[in-house]
């Protein structure tokens, strides 16, 4: 499978013909360099519903006819603007012909544009025979370990940026509580406040042993 990194927190995966998008805030997204309107989805996958994560989800999904999984009152208020949602709460697993998504906890909050509050989640993802954690906007918290418990992560995707979520020092200890042998950094350096090194974030990683941190350029791919 195809992992691509849109910017931010949007990501591209894709297998055996079949296209999710995670977090498809491209249209504002100053680190964006493709068109919404060239993205294709079968499925959308929200980790909450701040703007910078919600994005061009609906337009997208208008146009492409994608399912939007996002947690249930997010889904709610996607919903009625006549678009198909899948609405699991945290724990809930949702099935697919190309696999699975789970929503886990994670620490921050959620309101959207519209005024939805909403407790924000972490992305257990199957596709292809591979098992993605994608943690969503989260401080670090101990039960990043958890998921790994059920069935071991092969690929973990983290904010490091800080101020809204854990900055990089706080996730090179995340990295060691997933566990995965991979981890793809994300949520940095899109806007002035969550500038990082992420050089630096993959030296410390690696150093402690825990994981091999692919960076990506924007528009970047890693395969599976
Ligand atoms: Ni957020
Ligand atoms: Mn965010």
């Amino acid at each position: 499978m195809e992992i691509r990194w849109l910017g931010h927190a949007a990501f591209e995966l894709k297998h055996d013909g079949v296209t999710v998008l995670i977090d498809p805030f491209i249209t504002h997204n100053p680190a964006a360099t493709v068109s919404a309107d060239s993205l294709e989805a079968d499925a959308i996958l929200l980790t909450h519903g701040h703007q910078d994560h919600l994005g061009d989800t609906i337009d997208i999904a208008k146009r492409t006819g994608a399912t939007v999984q996002a947690i249930t009152e997010v889904a709610g208020e996607i919903g009625a603007e006549g678009v198909e949602v899948i609405d699991t709460n945290i724990g809930g697993t949702a099935s697919y012909a190309w696999g699975s998504v789970r929503l886990t906890p994670a620490w921050h909050t959620g309101t959207t544009p519209k005024g939805t509050v909403h407790t924000p989640a972490g992305l257990v993802i199957e596709m292809g025979g591979v098992v993605i954690y994608d943690t969503g906007d989260t401080a670090l918290f101990s039960d990043l370990a958890l998921p790994g418990r059920r069935k071991p992560i092969d690929i973990a995707i983290i904010p490091i940026g800080g101020h809204y979520t854990m900055d990089r020092e706080d996730a090179v200890v995340a990295a060691g509580l997933i566990g995965a042998p991979v981890v793809i950094p994300q949520h940095y350096d899109t806007f002035p406040p969550i500038a990082t090194d992420v050089q630096a974030f993959k030296s410390e990683v690696e150093a402690a042993g825990s994981a091999r941190v692919e960076v990506l350029e924007v528009n970047g791919t890693y395969t599976a």
